[in-house]
């Protein structure tokens, strides 16, 4: 028998030869407010220690390398070793693309017009329900490699292009069998009200009916099945009204998922008030959110998730208020919302160009908003998000010498690699 005293130690790797370890250590909780450069916790020539999956000790490279000097070298190239992205909003579960909406879009025809017009998500929707989950899976595959390959850890992936209870479950199941074959932490949310099916649309009585669906057939199995962390509705005039919100919301709150809410993507109909009201663990979106919205989002501690790439690519030239939203004392994360109609892409590091240029974030605040608010945004501040011990040993390794390069160098790739709790999780073929 061999008792604990006996067993091996785990094994020690030490990652040196950093230009830069941007730690983001400090509380396991979102950081609220304008962030100074210091927030990062940047060591010039840092070392990091894992020990399995976790990180063990963080230091300047001379002292972590006379204190472990049998640890296994991982060689960071004189690059930047910060934690991994956690992309806290994504509908990485999709068919093919829809490519088509970008030219009606520069022709004139909006994003809400075209959905209106059975485009849009129903267009999705139509192409998810004529995939089975295999299918789906092998897709998904590939689109969380593409995430990790630009520096993501953890990715929070929605259904919501399902709209049936069926579709719903498939695209749920296809998910979990992601979190297990994908070398990203994958954290599934049931967005089943991401619109309205289009067969539902016809009268009053209809639309009631899927809400009731919604509420008393969809909700419980996932529930009970354990197939989400949290559930999300796309409240916006035009799709789910408020008081609908609310009561799906709470619905998902009793049956012990965590709520996180699409709000104010294009119009301020209170959706920040929402997710404030409810304790929301993040509201997203926001390009149009409302003074009150803003003072609401502060005051709840609910994480502004900011989706600039969305934007962007919808032709709009507002973005959401970030600083308005930091100088009332909210916490800010950015993510991709990885999406085949509004965002799609899987570039991280762009997230963060535009982060700084559009949202006019200071390169702190924007990898803060990538890291520990991101992971803050999927109640997950305490495991991922920082180099500290005790945390994951999730990081991504840069080909920079400085983290302000990250942003800096807009569309690029210099992402060379990603760790998963200590595991590769994607390697650039120039880095092996
Ligand atoms: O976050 N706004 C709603 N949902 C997605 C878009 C989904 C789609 O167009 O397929 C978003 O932008
Ligand atoms: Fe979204």
């Amino acid at each position: 028998m061999t008792s604990a005293a006996d067993a091996p130690a785990p094994h020690e790797r030490l990652f040196t030869h950093c230009a830069q370890v941007v730690t983001c250590a400090g509380p396991a909780a979102a950081r609220r407010g304008p962030q100074s450069p210091e927030g990062l916790g940047v060591i010039p020539d840092g070392a990091v220690l894992v020990r399995g999956d976790r990180i063990s000790a963080v230091g300047p490279r001379a002292r972590l390398e006379a204190a472990h000097p049998h640890a296994e070298v991982v060689d960071a190239r004189g690059g930047v070793l910060l934690p991994g992205f956690c992309d806290s909003h994504t509908h990485a579960l999709f068919g093919r693309p829809r490519h088509a909406e970008q030219e009606l879009r520069a022709a004139g025809t909006d994003y809400m017009t075209i959905a209106a017009r059975g485009g849009g998500i129903h267009a999705s929707v139509r192409d998810l329900r004529s995939r089975d989950e295999d299918a789906l899976v092998a897709l998904g595959r590939d689109r969380l490699r593409r995430l990790a390959m630009h520096g993501v850890t953890t990715v929070e992936v929605k259904s919501g292009y399902g709209l049936s209870v069926e579709d719903e479950l498939k695209s749920l199941r296809a998910i979990r069998r992601l979190a297990a074959v994908a070398p990203l932490r994958v954290v599934p949310t049931f967005l089943g009200a991401h619109e309205i099916p289009l067969e539902s649309r016809g009268d009053a009585a209809a639309r009631a009916r899927w809400l009731d669906l919604l509420e008393h057939e969809l909700l419980p199995a996932v529930a009970e099945g354990g197939l989400a962390r949290f559930a999300d509705v796309f409240c916006e005039p035009g799709v789910y009204t408020v008081p609908e919100a609310r009561r799906l919301l709470q619905a998902a709150a009793a049956r012990g998922l965590g709520l996180k809410l699409h709000a104010d993507e294009l119009s301020p109909s209170g959706g920040a008030e929402l997710a404030a009201e409810l304790g929301a663990v993040s509201a997203d979106h926001l390009g149009a959110i409302s003074e009150a919205g803003i003072r609401a989002l502060a005051a709840a501690g609910t994480v502004a998730t900011l989706l600039p790439h969305t934007l962007m690519f919808l032709g709009k030239t507002a973005q959401a208020p970030a600083r308005a939203l930091l100088e009332a004392g909210a916490a800010v994360a950015v993510a991709t919302d990885f999406n085949p109609g509004t965002s799609p892409t899987p570039n991280f590091p762009l997230v963060l160009t535009l982060a700084v240029s559009q949202l006019r974030l200071q390169v702190a605040e924007a990898v803060l908003a990538a890291t520990v608010n991101g992971a803050a945004a999927l109640g997950l501040a305490h495991e991922t998000g920082q180099l500290a011990p005790g945390f994951r040993a999730d990081l991504a390794l840069f080909e920079v010498e400085d983290v302000r390069e990250i942003p800096y160098w807009s569309g690029d790739h210099r992402c060379l690699a990603t760790w998963v709790a200590g595991r590769p999780a994607w390697r650039s073929p120039g880095y092996d």
